[in-house]
């Protein structure tokens, strides 16, 4: 059993290696019950990401009441588009338009911090840096050869990637990378830049489970009253039996 138990675990030791790719995740520390946080996210969504992608498990109006945004607030400062508080985030774009502009369609966010991870998304908004040989004048540490643009480099500027050569057994040159080093500046220091991504992964959080926000504030009284359960029926169990031996 514990050989079997082994090997399997040597089978998925570099498939798991390789998913981590050469890139170092930063933890994002955001928090779902951080309500600022939450609206200040969804603003940087809505005025920065919605354009290319939507979120189509997300109603406005559940999303509104969630983080405690009044409905005319939310057709305001939230909605351009014409929608309906009741419709989900959808995009205008054609899939067919967006490939050929990008070369693939940019998905949908909905699940997105479900299937990557929060220090994913944080480390990946974090990561691009310039590289003249792609299209888009950008590259990203986190997904090489993306096609994706960098979207936000007007607040945090376009940094430059430094890069660690070696040889490998074989004698080819190998490049790793080892540390970013500011370019052209943005509008944001890198703090408040930092910020604006925490802000933004928090918000793909909450969207990648709305219900969260009950979930655990539900969990501690379920809890309790199972505890408290507990203790009521062992009471009655000793209750009971006490006559029986
Ligand atoms: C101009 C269009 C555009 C905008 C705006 C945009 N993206 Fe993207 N995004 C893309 C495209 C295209 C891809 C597909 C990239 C690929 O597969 O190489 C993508 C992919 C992604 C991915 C998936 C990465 C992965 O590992 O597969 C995430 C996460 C993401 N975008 C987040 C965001 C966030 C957050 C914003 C807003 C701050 C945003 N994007 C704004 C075009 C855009």
């Amino acid at each position: 059993m514990r050989t079997k138990l082994l090997v399997l675990i040597a089978a998925i030791a570099p498939v798991a290696a390789f998913a981590a790719g050469e890139a170092h995740l930063e933890r994002a520390g955001n928090d779902v019950g951080n309500r600022a946080s939450l609206q200040r996210g969804a603003r940087n969504f809505v005025n920065y990401c919605l354009g290319c992608h939507s979120a189509k498990y997300m109603r406005y109006n559940r999303m509104a009441a969630d983080l405690g945004i009044s409905e005319p607030q939310l057709i305001e400062n939230l909605m351009f588009t014409g929608e309906r508080p009741h419709d989900t985030m959808r995009i205008g774009m054609n899939p067919d338009d967006a490939k050929r502009w990008f070369g693939v369609v940019p998905p949908d966010l909905s699940l997105i911090a479900r299937a990557r991870g929060t220090d994913y998304l944080y480390t990946f908004l974090r990561s691009f840096y310039a590289d003249p040989a792609r299209p888009t004048g950008v590259n990203n540490i986190v997904l090489p050869g993306t096609a994706m643009p960098h979207v936000l480099w007007e607040l945090q500027g376009v940094q430059e990637a430094v890069w660690e050569g070696s040889v490998d057994a074989a004698g080819n040159a190998q490049k790793h990378f080892k540390e970013f080093k500011p370019g052209a500046p943005g509008k944001m220091s890198p703090e408040e830049y930092d910020q604006f991504v925490r802000d933004t992964v928090n918000f793909l959080d909450y969207i990648g489970e709305p219900a969260q926000l009950q979930r655990t504030r539900l969990g501690f009284p379920v809890i309790a009253f199972l505890a408290f359960f507990s203790l009521l029926a062992y009471a009655l169990k000793k209750e009971y039996w006490k006559d029986v031996k």
